[in-house]
């Protein structure tokens, strides 16, 4: 048995153990607000059934927790294939034997009740899987990994609403310059376990890059500005297009974001389950990367790359630190980013002063995901860690598919996101929570 009593350890069980029981909470809040036959649905053929991905948590729990770290044998190892998601696709998965909602619930309660007893007494050095916790962070970080998905299939839903959630703050401090400077010189991109226990294998491992001067926007682009693109024939004009962009909106005739509809003079959004103006301040959300791509064009700029995001949202040019976040190594309070469903928007551009970068940047965390130029693929000196499938299978080669998104959304709970923190998607998928926000060489 090890030392229970010691400062240290008893401080990383206790984050372990907050992690995965708010990330408990959240799962039950987003379906335990729907009946069975709602949970059992598919509501878009993008997305699960919801009660695929409560079992799914489930049984990821069951596979980690208990028969890696805990050593012990399966709870239910018969539902490993019915909750693989490799094995199905996501529009498929209606067709599977999933369990009901309430065996889901009863599932991943008895999954969680065996996992604490492992926290309880599981080593947190030594190998590479309990080092700092790690494997408990990383499937809390899973469990609110698909509670944003959730989130986004409660988005994609026809029908009344049924979240509910206070409006985020306003923005402060008046005009803003437009852009900020991040001057030329090297940084520290990535993160090891040593400085970030609870990193995932693909913001491994750390590694200085030198990048040139170059100015970024400094909050993403907003609605107010998208629309004048939109108003300039932004849709209909080939030039501003990636060609493969430009195909897939003449194929499927896209004209706006994803959830927009225009009346008379004015555009209104679907926003879980409630029709209302779009507000000019906020960011941009429920676009592409092609579309992203397409406004950076028209407005003389570019998408910034992922190393320029990053640099932008950690490094201090004055001390030469990179941070955990924008505004330093302190965890994400609520003054500083919009993050964890606390409300459900992004809040106005210019909001958060408090979560401010060095470089002058707001909101690089929370709000919106920020799409980037760069193709996903593993740093130097990338190891798949714990399983191929978290990152790997998804790096690009000669034919990359997926690019890189960043900072996290509303939708995104903090110990989800960090300044290091790479998600990636499809560049043609809107359902995300997703803006942009541009860039320019100095
Ligand atoms: C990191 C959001 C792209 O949803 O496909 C969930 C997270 N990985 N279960 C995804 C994930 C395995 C992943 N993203
Ligand atoms: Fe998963």
């Amino acid at each position: 048995m090890p030392v229970l009593n010691d400062t240290a350890d008893t401080a990383v069980r206790q984050r372990a153990l907050t992690a995965l029981e708010q990330a408990r909470a959240r799962t039950h809040a987003l379906t335990s607000c729907l009946d069975d036959s709602e949970l059992m649905a598919q509501h878009s053929a993008l997305m699960s059934p919801l009660v695929w991905d409560l079992a799914h948590i489930g049984n990821q729990e069951d596979i980690w927790l208990l028969r890696e770290a805990g050593g012990q044998p399966a709870l239910r190892p018969e539902l490993d294939p019915v909750y693989d998601a490799f094995r199905t696709p996501r529009a498929d998965r209606p067709g599977l034997p999933m369990l009901s909602p309430d065996r889901a619930r009863r599932f991943v309660a008895e999954v969680r009740e065996r996992a604490l007893d492992v926290l309880a007494v599981a080593p947190l050095t030594g190998h590479p899987l309990f080092h700092g916790g790690f494997v408990f962070g990383m499937v809390a970080q899973h469990e609110q990994q698909h509670d944003e998905t959730m989130l986004a299939t409660h988005q994609l839903r026809r029908g009344p609403a049924v979240l509910k959630a206070p409006p985020p703050p306003s923005a402060v401090g008046g005009d803003l310059p437009r852009e900020v400077l991040v001057r030329a010189g090297p940084f520290t991109m990535g993160t090891d376990p040593e400085t970030d226990p609870w990193a995932l294998d693909n913001e491994r491992p750390a590694h200085t890059v030198d990048l040139p001067a170059f100015w970024l926007d400094t909050t993403p682009v907003t609605n107010a500005a998208y629309q004048e693109f939109i108003a300039d024939g932004g849709y209909t004009k080939s030039r501003w297009w990636h060609p493969d962009g430009w195909a897939y909106i003449r194929k499927t005739q896209l004209s706006a974001p994803l959830f927009w509809r225009r009346e008379g003079n004015i555009w209104l959004r679907r926003r879980f389950g409630s029709l209302e103006p779009v507000p000019p301040a906020a960011p941009v959300m429920h676009v592409s990367w092609y579309e992203a791509d397409a406004y950076a064009r028209w407005a003389g700029r570019r998408l910034p790359t992922e190393a320029e995001w990053e640099k932008a949202a950690r490094h201090d040019p004055d001390t030469g630190h990179s941070a955990r976040h924008p505004w330093g190594d302190t965890d994400p309070g609520p003054e500083h980013a919009n993050l964890g469903q606390c409300h459900l928007e992004p809040a106005a551009a210019g909001a958060y002063p408090a979560g401010t970068a060095p470089c002058g940047a707001r909101q690089l965390l929370g709000d919106v995901w920020e799409w980037t130029a760069s193709d996903f693929t593993g740093y130097p000196g990338f190891t798949a860690f714990p399983y191929r499938e978290y990152s790997e299978v998804f790096f690009g080669g000669e034919a990359a598919t997926y690019k890189v998104l960043r900072g996290g959304s509303f939708g995104t709970d903090p110990v989800a996101c960090r300044s290091t923190f790479r998600n990636w998607d499809f560049p043609i998928r809107r359902q995300i929570f997703a803006g942009f926000r541009t860039a320019r060489d100095a």
